[in-house]
């Protein structure tokens, strides 16, 4: 970016709330305006017993098992990539020798609300692709005035979330970037609009293709760390996903189930289209992982169906009393399968973990069943000591759960066929959470109990394994697809909206954003408990589990919470113990990624502080635990997503999702004109340092 993105910025004032009425409405169908869909009666941490007991010595243990493992893990990622060419490791950066990411030196940035990317001193940053650039070859270039769904099904498409970057080849120069296009906001998208109920037909159908996800190829410039698309007649990866028209396959236990047939598809096995596709993961064997999130917004009719659904579609936030729900696209206008009236199974074949490979253009992508159906946030998949993948992930609900899959089959390092069955069939398990102190010294203000620190044990309660159901009453695959009721049945912990879920490469510890919960301890809504210990949760905070053992497949886990985000001048807030003073202020923790020397970055969505979203990173080990400094801020009514770290640490690729997404805004009077002075368009960018050195450090 130019010489103003690397100013040093004085700390501008703060102006009230978190995310802005049109991302609400746009982004999750206005979850927050509807009452809680668990409305189970299930224990919240409080009510578990708790124990005395202490894990510090089961903690240690844990973590020198798993550091083990993670450098395992490490290897066997490492080892998948020489069938697609080599990873972007540390030396392979194109002639500058090796780099090796360390400490955090980096100076902050301060909060700010400007109109631009704000990266810190002696680093530089470029937008890599944007919203209609295009993508499949031969695809004609972004035209505001001739958008169309032909047009958008092979240009980028709208809403960036998350980001993964595949390397090839063997000069570290080549790269797949696969992208997730979360939802669409059509007042930023198409000039003179009025109201979602004036869209055309055809508007619609340019809506649904901007949905999905996009491969591009991408190529290194020189010896930076700046990364551009290929321009070229041949891109044969080069591919575009979309909710419009793209086929997936339905695998697993629940695949041609009862619940799954349509009249279009009476086998239960093919479905068109990807929807709210959220963050995701790189799994070791070159694939990527994607979830479908907030798909009930998409779906209308839900007051017809048969009373004995309406409990199901409910628990997954599906109005079952109006036709049309005043947060509704209604699709149905351009494709009738949107109305539950008519389909009343479409519903449940959306909420599912995709996987795509990005080196086989002509696979169709998969919705693996036996990872479960809920609102995905994405998974995060890392190889146990046993071999098994276990994948970890977070359903993205006011007091929803966090889950994790276990394989059935082993790891086999390059063999990528074998592989790719890997998350076809194993194990589903949902978290039971406890603290270890005396409930009354949870008091809801965040204040640390008198043992110093918000943590406990966890069980990981297993809800099936192949065809075999654990919770009575249902099968194997009502479990896998009705999930959340699942998930009620045993008792799993109501938490603070499970965003992203990520098991660190160097410890095999797992993080996870708890990103805000404003109902948490209102009214009639459970109360707080020690993983979840702040009433009205504003500013949300980071969960770390550490499974017992260094066993990614075991049933016992210990966890705590490193950062409890806010203001740091705030006695609410908790960083790890480090020196609250010299810590940036960060509100609404949403996605998680590591560098090398396994720093924990974090980006946020929405920020009840007042300033915009941003990046930020700490050490999650040593004395630097807990010393949390801001990365990047992006534009005005933007979301920091991605953030992907490459391998070699040269380069941060971060997506700007709905920028200038402020109430009142359209193309003609647009919030923010990121990146190019016009009008607000959705984009990835790359952040690196000047001087080829790893970023961050
Ligand atoms: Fe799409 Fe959970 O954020
Ligand atoms: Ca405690
Ligand atoms: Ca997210």
């Amino acid at each position: 970016m130019s010489d103003t993105s690397r100013r040093f910025l004085p700390v501008l004032g703060h102006s009230g709330g978190s995310r802005d009425a049109m991302t609400c409405l746009y982004r999750c169908g206005n979850a927050c305006d509807h009452p809680v869909p668990n409305e189970s009666g299930n224990p919240y941490l409080g009510d578990i017993v708790h124990t005395a007991m202490s894990r510090r010595g089961v903690v240690r243990a844990g973590a020198a098992g798993a550091l083990v493992l993670g450098f395992a893990g490490a290897a066997a990622a490492a080892s998948a990539a020489p069938a697609l060419g080599a990873p972007l490791a540390a030396g392979s950066g194109g002639g500058q020798g090796p780099v090796k990411a360390g400490p955090l030196t980096f100076k902050p940035i301060p909060p700010n609300q400007l109109d631009s990317l704000i990266v810190p001193n002696g680093y530089d940053s470029a937008v890599v692709i944007r919203w209609g650039d295009p993508v499949v070859a031969g695809a004609p270039e972004f035209d505001l005035a001739k958008q169309s769904a032909k047009r958008q099904s092979v240009q980028f498409g709208y809403n960036n979330d998350f980001v993964g970057v595949l390397p090839f080849g063997d000069r570290g120069d080549r790269a797949l970037l696969v992208v997730n296009h979360e939802y669409t906001n059509e007042n930023l998208m198409f000039p003179g609009f009025t109201s979602l109920d004036a869209l055309t037909v055809g508007q619609i159908e340019t809506a649904m293709a901007a949905h999905g996800l996009s491969v591009v190829e991408i190529e290194r410039v020189g010896h930076t760390g700046q990364w551009v698309p290929v321009r070229s007649h041949r891109l044969p990866y080069n591919r575009r996903i979309t909710a419009l028209a793209t086929p997936f396959k339905l695998t697993g236990p629940a695949a041609g189930s009862a619940a799954l047939r349509t009249a279009a598809d009476p086998k239960g096995c093919t479905v068109i289209g990807t929807l709210n596709n959220c963050s995701g993961g790189v799994t070791p064997w070159g694939t990527v992982l994607s979830g479908e999130e907030n798909f009930n917004q998409y779906f209308v009719g839900g007051d017809a169906v048969a009373a004995a659904d309406k409990p199901k579609l409910a628990r997954y936030g599906i109005s079952t009393t109006a036709r049309y729900p005043n947060d509704s696209r209604k699709w149905d206008r351009a494709q009738e399968r949107f109305d539950l009236a008519k389909h009343p199974n479409e519903a449940n074949r959306f909420g599912w973990i995709v996987e795509v490979d990005p080196f086989d253009p002509d696979a169709p992508p998969r919705k693996h069943t036996a990872m479960g159906r809920f609102k995905h946030e994405g998974a995060n998949v890392i190889v146990a000591r046993s071999g098994h993948v276990v994948a970890y992930m977070g359903d993205d609900e006011r007091f929803d759960y966090l889950y994790k899959f276990v394989s059935e089959k082993k790891y086999r390092p390059g063999q990528r066929q074998h592989n790719l069955t890997l998350l076809e069939s194993g194990t589903l398990y949902v978290a039971q959470v406890s603290g270890d102190s005396p409930a009354a010294e949870i008091d809801g203000t965040g204040k640390l109990p008198a043992d110093g620190a918000f943590d406990g044990t966890g069980k990981w309660i297993k809800l099936v394994s192949g065809n075999r159901s654990y919770v009575p009453g249902m099968t194997a695959a009502d479990v896998l697809t009705f999930t959340r009721l699942a998930g009620d049945a045993v008792k799993a912990t109501k938490m603070d909206r499970p965003e992203d879920v990520q098991p660190s490469p160097r410890t095999g510890k797992i993080y996870a954003a708890m990103t805000n919960n404003s109902n948490r301890g209102v009214g009639s809504n459970p109360a707080v408990d020690e993983a979840n210990p702040r009433n009205a949760n504003k500013h949300g905070h980071i969960f770390e589990l550490v499974e017992d053992k260094g066993d990614h497949t075991g049933e016992t886990f210990t966890w705590s919470l490193p950062i409890v985000c806010g203001d740091p001048a705030a006695a609410d807030t908790y960083f790890g113990g480090y020196d609250k003073k010299a810590v940036s202020p960060i509100s609404c923790p949403d996605n998680v990624a590591f560098d090398s020397a396994g720093n924990l970055w974090i980006a946020t969505d929405g920020n009840a502080l007042g300033s915009n979203d941003g990046l930020f990173a700490t050490a999650i080990e040593g004395a630097e635990r807990g010393h949390l400094k801001q990365f990047l801020t992006v534009p005005k009514g933007a979301e920091t997503c991605g953030p992907f770290i490459t391998g070699d640490d040269r380069t941060v690729f971060t997506a700007v999702q709905h920028p200038g997404e402020i109430t009142g805004a359209t193309v003609e009077k647009p919030a923010s004109t990121w990146p190019d002075g016009d009008y607000a368009k959705p984009s990835v960018v790359v952040t690196w340092r000047l001087d080829g050195g790893p970023v961050g450090s």
